[in-house]
């Protein structure tokens, strides 16, 4: 048994990447994240997972040789064709020149797209389709959506291994440990939870389709192509993808603001005290030097959100913009908003972002706290009455 052997004849030979820092060129990851990719011999040598992204061939290569030659893969299961899992497929085509590609017809017209592949190269699976590949077989689930459009999800029965793709996957290097009861949980979990608001969160819908479609399935583990191997509870993950997915939310209020000078963020201050004094769980986040990632996430288990929003050249500021835009492509749903924010003379930059709050379905809870300059005693009124109509919402 090698080090990679997860399970009899299967093998991880997935790799880390601990230089790219902003994920799909947005999404700040300071741990890293890792490709997973799944080697199973058998009499068909099957590779799940596309591989990794482009730049870590080599390291891709000589992990499959420590199992087999990567030369006699036969088949390569590629979940989705985004290009973190599919970078390194015109390299493994050109290594395992008898390989073919598994995958959905539409994946298969983005690969052909991405990389010139012929079409001859592919092997198209329907829902429900199933491979043989000596003892063991895989099978196929149509999951679109989750993340791409053109995602399945790929079933080994023998173990009961769901092939899960991007979802249930998490941020963050695998450094030694791969399964659930090897590594940290907590922070994998916390990176799960970003990682959906960020990549997956829009498809809510998708998810929770999939997971219906899951529902009869036995499923021992759950190996996503990211983050860690899920078998000691699988549950745990499968869970938290379910709240997640139905938009549910904690009793917490989350205070997003952002602020040149501080005279917003005093007022931040102010209203975060006196929530705390009132017995409310209040998290803040920093639009200036926290990254937007980290809002969605907080935002995606928060009741209610109020944005700290000054006025910069007649519209809000744009950091609170930008993430009330993310919030607004990533559909988040069922929240109740609050605004506040200073500004020097004319004011009501907030508007925008209540403009875009309102088209986006979120309840309102008033008043709007706009000051001039720095919070006075007589904004002070204001806050509290904010505070009790949120402590009604919270109730
Ligand atoms: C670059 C810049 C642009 C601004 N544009 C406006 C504006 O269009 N309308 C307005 O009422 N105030 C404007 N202000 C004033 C700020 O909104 C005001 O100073 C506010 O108190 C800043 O709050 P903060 O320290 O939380 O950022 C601007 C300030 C700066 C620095
Ligand atoms: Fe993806
Ligand atoms: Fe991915």
């Amino acid at each position: 048994m090698t080090i990679c052997e997860i399970l009899p004849n299967i093998y991880y030979v997935g790799v880390n990447d601990r230089l790219t820092r902003f994920f799909e060129g947005i999404w700040f990851i300071p741990n890293g994240i890792s490709y997973n990719a799944y080697l199973i011999i058998d009499e068909k040598v099957t590779l799940v997972e596309g591989g990794a992204k482009a730049g870590f061939e080599r390291e891709l290569y000589n992990n499959i040789s420590m199992v087999t030659s990567p030369e006699k893969i036969d088949y390569i299961v590629v979940n989705h064709s985004e290009p973190d899992h599919s970078g390194t497929l015109p390299f493994l085509l050109r290594i395992a020149s008898n390989a073919k590609i598994v995958s959905s017809t539409m994946a298969k017209n983005i690969l052909m797209n991405l990389y010139n592949i012929p079409a001859d190269r592919f092997v198209t699976v329907k829902d429900g389709d199933i491979i043989e590949l000596g003892e063991h077989k895989l099978r196929f689930f149509n999951t679109p959506g989750v993340h791409w459009p053109d995602t399945i999800m790929t079933y080994e029965e023998r173990n009961k291994i769901l092939f899960s793709g991007d979802a249930f996957g998490s941020y963050g290097t695998l450094d030694g440990g791969l399964f659930d009861d090897e590594v940290d949980i907590k922070f994998y979990l916390e990176e799960a939870k970003r990682y959906y608001s960020n990549i997956v969160g829009a498809y809510a819908y998708a998810v929770l389709n999939a997971l219906k479609k899951l529902s009869g399935l036995e499923i021992r583990i759950i190996a996503p192509s990211h983050g860690p191997i899920w078998r000691r509870e699988p549950s745990k993950i499968v869970s938290l993808y379910e709240k997640l997915s139905k938009y549910e939310a904690e009793d917490k209020v989350l205070i997003i603001y952002g602020s040149m000078y501080g005279f917003t963020r005093e007022l931040a201050e102010y209203i975060a005290k006196k929530l705390v004094k009132e017995g409310v769980r209040v998290e803040l986040h920093n639009a200036v030097n926290e990254h937007p990632s980290y809002a969605l996430s907080k935002a995606w288990d928060s009741k209610i959100i109020i944005f700290g929003v000054p006025t910069y050249e007649n519209i809000a500021f744009p950091p609170i913009y930008y993430i009330a835009y993310l919030l607004t492509i990533k559909k988040l749903k069922n929240r109740y908003y609050a605004i506040f924010g200073s500004s020097g003379w004319a004011g009501g930059g907030y508007k925008q972002i209540q403009k875009m709050l309102d088209q986006l379905g979120w309840e309102m809870v008033e008043p709007v706290i706009e000051i001039r300059g720095a919070v006075k005693k007589r904004d002070l009124e204001k806050v509290n009455e904010l505070v009790e109509n949120i402590k009604r919402k919270l109730i």
